[in-house]
């Protein structure tokens, strides 16, 4: 969204004799808070979709235009100078306040023709496209933004409060979240039809370590969840390739890679057509659930505040009538 904004406008900051104005775009604050939070050129590029030749760039002009430095760098690693703390404060609340004028004024234009900006995960979009269709149905004047992203970046998206809402699995504890649970999402070990484990019941988990499995990118939360259940079940799994969409993985375990470990929400269509099988392993499915979520005390706008109590009360009902199963 910062990459529309052209507004620029200036500080003031009277101090006794002398005024200080700083021309400051929202372009440069977005980057900066991004910097600032990953404290890593690179990754907060990754996370705005830039370059890191252009982050490093607005961080340049952001840093003469204060007259100050914000970070420095000692040895491979930055770190906020106590300007740079100071900067951020303010930083975050012109943000923020920005983010609340948006929606007040969202507001004021009536459910009807309001706005509506989702983050929702990898996993999750594939029920989430089916609930937003609806949702237009009964609103059609309302204009939708859909990010899909996983794990990792949502929890940036909820860090920088850029969106109305995110929906994803349980968010870590200890941040200032508010999170609603409003379905199940169990996780499945998938296998090609003509594997050897097809037809075995009951299947115990340590018989896995014999399998290679095809597993998501770091920060997939289908990835964190595979990893945790295993590592309390000390189960040692070998991994093999490793794929960024369930797409690919579905692709791979049918062209007989591996074994996969997916949402059920994933499967719908493979499963109907009889391309991939349900493993029936000891202790599975791994139960998860959806949330819906914001920052605590997030001003949402009229427009969100219905999408989300669709969400909480009707989700589940539609996402199953739509043919996502919410248990095995
Ligand atoms: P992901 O799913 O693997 O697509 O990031 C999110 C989650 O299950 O938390």
């Amino acid at each position: 969204m910062y990459l529309i904004v052209i507004i620029s406008f200036s500080l003031y900051i009277f101090t006794g004799r002398l005024t200080i104005m700083l021309h400051l775009t929202l372009r440069q604050l977005r980057v900066y808070e991004a910097v600032a939070h990953h404290l890593s050129y690179s990754r907060a590029a990754k996370a705005l979709h830039l370059t890191q030749p252009a982050v490093s760039m607005q961080i340049k002009q952001l840093e003469e235009s204060v007259g100050l430095a914000l970070f420095e760098q000692l040895g491979k690693k930055i770190y906020l100078t106590e300007a740079g703390k100071e900067f951020s404060r303010y930083c975050r609340n012109i943000l923020d306040q920005l983010a609340e004028m948006e929606n007040v004024l969202e507001e004021m234009k009536g459910i009807d023709r309001g706005k509506l900006s989702i983050s929702v995960a990898t996993t999750a979009s594939h029920f989430a496209t089916q609930l937003l269709a609806e949702f237009c149905k009964r609103y059609p004047k309302v204009s939708v933004s859909l990010d899909v992203t996983n794990r990792e970046y949502l929890l940036n998206h909820l860090a920088q409060n850029d969106m109305d809402m995110v929906v994803m699995g349980k968010p870590p504890e200890g941040l200032d979240l508010d999170m609603t649970s409003f379905m199940e999402n169990p996780l499945v070990i998938i296998a090609a039809v003509n594997h050897p484990l097809v037809h075995t019941p009951n299947i115990p988990l340590d018989r896995l370590q014999q399998e290679t499995f095809l597993v998501r990118e770091q920060g997939s939360g289908t990835r964190i969840a595979m990893e945790r259940y295993f590592g309390e079940h000390n189960v040692k799994l070998t991994t093999g390739s490793e794929m960024s969409t369930n797409e690919a993985i579905k692709q791979a375990v049918q062209a007989g890679m591996g074994l996969g470990i997916l949402s059920l929400h994933t499967l719908s269509l493979e499963l109907e057509a009889q391309r991939l099988v349900v493993l029936d392993v000891q202790s599975f499915p791994i139960m998860r659930d959806w949330y819906v979520v914001h920052r605590t005390g997030k001003r949402l706008s009229a427009t969100a505040q219905m999408f989300k109590e669709f969400l909480l009360n009707e989700g589940a009902q539609i996402a199953e009538k739509k043919g996502f199963s919410l248990t095995l």
